[in-house]
């Protein structure tokens, strides 16, 4: 079986972030998001994987490269632009050929892979097998009804009075029938071709169309919440490792630190994970952080956070919590007079000064 991960899109509700970079490229744990996914799709047993990419190929190439740390092969397959999910399947057909596939996109995040969702797949041959989560605001995503066996019997689009609480996951299977599905569906008002609008009509033209219940979270890092979220959750089952050096410094609960750091005179409390050859000088890194490499944080306070590569943070007492810092951004606190905030903020950044 082949897979098929979507890492195109525009990524507009993680601006700034997605200004400078592809959103499948943040790292959620120190590890670039579109990695999750292409892993789930190794544990299954892919062999060679599509990665549908934009505006942002170049970057997604230099990343993921051919695949062959994983003993996989990648094709790159290009999107001229953001035409929807059932487009980047239909440009990808050359690649899937008439062959099943499973179609992972690649902003989503899932703790315990997708394996047994292949294993039902084979298992029932069914046309497709959608992925289904229990969610508290289902009015937000596509949600789906089913019937007692699991058949899925109608699918809606972020519904304003929804039948069920049960939410579409970012991963699909697929025989051929979807591309027959996708040569007879028209873009959607937002110009796309939808994905629930070819499964719809699976449904509406007698296809088998069954699910699978997610066991374990799922996580769609669409928006910045999203990313403090799905880098909660990974940090939560990591294991300890501690490759840099610790001098008089607290430790308590798992900590992960990469080669070539160096902590001193801190206090770090896991789950935390440090990258390589970064710097954390008399500063307090709480839980469900990740410092990215070649960070320096000196004299200051870090929670539930991610900063990325080459960040320089100094002298921020007050606690940065549950906060995203791109790349190489400087964030440090002068005690000089007059004391006034200075600012150098790229377009649609978010800064909050709570008192
Ligand atoms: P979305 O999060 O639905 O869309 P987006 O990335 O454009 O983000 P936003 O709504 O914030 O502007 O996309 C889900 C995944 O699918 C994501 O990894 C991007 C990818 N994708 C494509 O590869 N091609 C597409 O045409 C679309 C719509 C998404």
């Amino acid at each position: 079986m082949k897979g098929l991960v979507l890492s195109g899109g525009s990524g507009t509700r993680l601006r700034p972030l997605t200004f400078t970079g592809a959103k499948q490229l943040i790292p959620v744990a120190n590890k670039p998001i579109i990695f999750y996914g292409i892993e789930a799709l190794v544990n299954a047993g892919v062999k060679e994987i599509g990665i549908v990419v934009g505006a942002t190929a170049e970057e997604v190439n230099t990343v993921v490269g051919d695949g062959s740390r994983w003993g996989v092969s990648v094709t790159y397959i290009h999107q001229e632009a953001p035409l929807g999910l059932a487009h980047a399947i239909k440009i990808s057909r050359d690649f899937l050929q008439d062959e099943s596939f499973i179609m992972y996109l690649g902003d989503n995040i899932l703790k315990n892979g997708i394996r047994d969702f292949v294993t039902q797949f084979q298992h029932d041959q069914p046309n497709a097998l959608i992925l289904l989560t229990e969610v508290t605001n289902p009015q937000d995503f596509g949600v789906a009804v089913i019937d007692e066996s699991g058949a899925v019997k109608k699918l809606i689009e972020k519904p304003k009075e929804p039948p069920s609480n049960l939410a579409l996951v970012g991963v699909y299977l697929f025989d051929q029938a979807i591309f027959t599905a996708i040569d007879h569906i028209t873009p959607s008002w937002r110009n796309e071709l939808e994905i629930t609008d070819a499964i719809q009509w699976l449904l509406d033209n007698d296809c088998r169309v069954l699910s699978h219940r997610v066991k374990g979270w799922w996580k769609d890092t669409g928006k910045p919440d999203d990313i403090i979220e799905a880098n909660l959750l990974v940090l939560e089952g990591i294991n300890p490792c501690e490759k840099g050096t610790c001098i008089d410094t607290e430790v308590t609960g798992r900590i992960h630190t990469g080669k070539g750091s160096s902590i001193e005179k801190s206090i770090i409390r896991g789950p935390v994970i440090i990258g390589e050859n970064t710097k954390i000088i008399n500063s307090y890194i709480g839980p469900f952080s990740s410092i990215g490499d070649d960070a320096v944080i000196e004299n200051s306070e870090i929670e539930c956070s991610v900063i990325m590569q080459g960040a320089r943070i100094s002298n921020v007492q007050k606690r940065i919590d549950r906060s995203i810092v791109g790349k190489n951004v400087v964030i440090r606190v002068n005690d000089r007079s007059p004391r006034t905030h200075k600012f150098i903020i790229g377009d649609q950044s978010y800064l909050e000064i709570i008192r």
